[in-house]
């Protein structure tokens, strides 16, 4: 389900599959939800730890990390 905040946490270095149709129960990765919308997850390859700020409103203009694009839906 997609929410108007990012979710914000460290991560570790690794492949990330990032929800982008918002069905997911498993915000904000993918848990193959999305099957039936034909819309696709995201891969992103994270290099270092850093903390990150995924979207979770799913209409970000920098997908799959979170550009304050949420606050239009407030
Ligand atoms: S959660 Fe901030 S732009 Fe989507």
């Amino acid at each position: 389900m997609s929410v108007n905040h990012p979710f914000v946490m460290t991560v570790k270095p690794g492949r990330y599959v990032w929800c982008s149709c918002g069905l997911s129960q498993k915000q904000p990765f993918c848990d193959g939800s999305h099957g039936p919308t034909g819309m696709r997850p995201m891969f992103v390859e994270i290099t270092e730890e850093k903390q990150v700020a995924w979207c979770g409103c799913k209409i970000s203009g920098s997908k799959p990390f979170c550009d304050g694009s949420h606050k239009k839906l407030d």
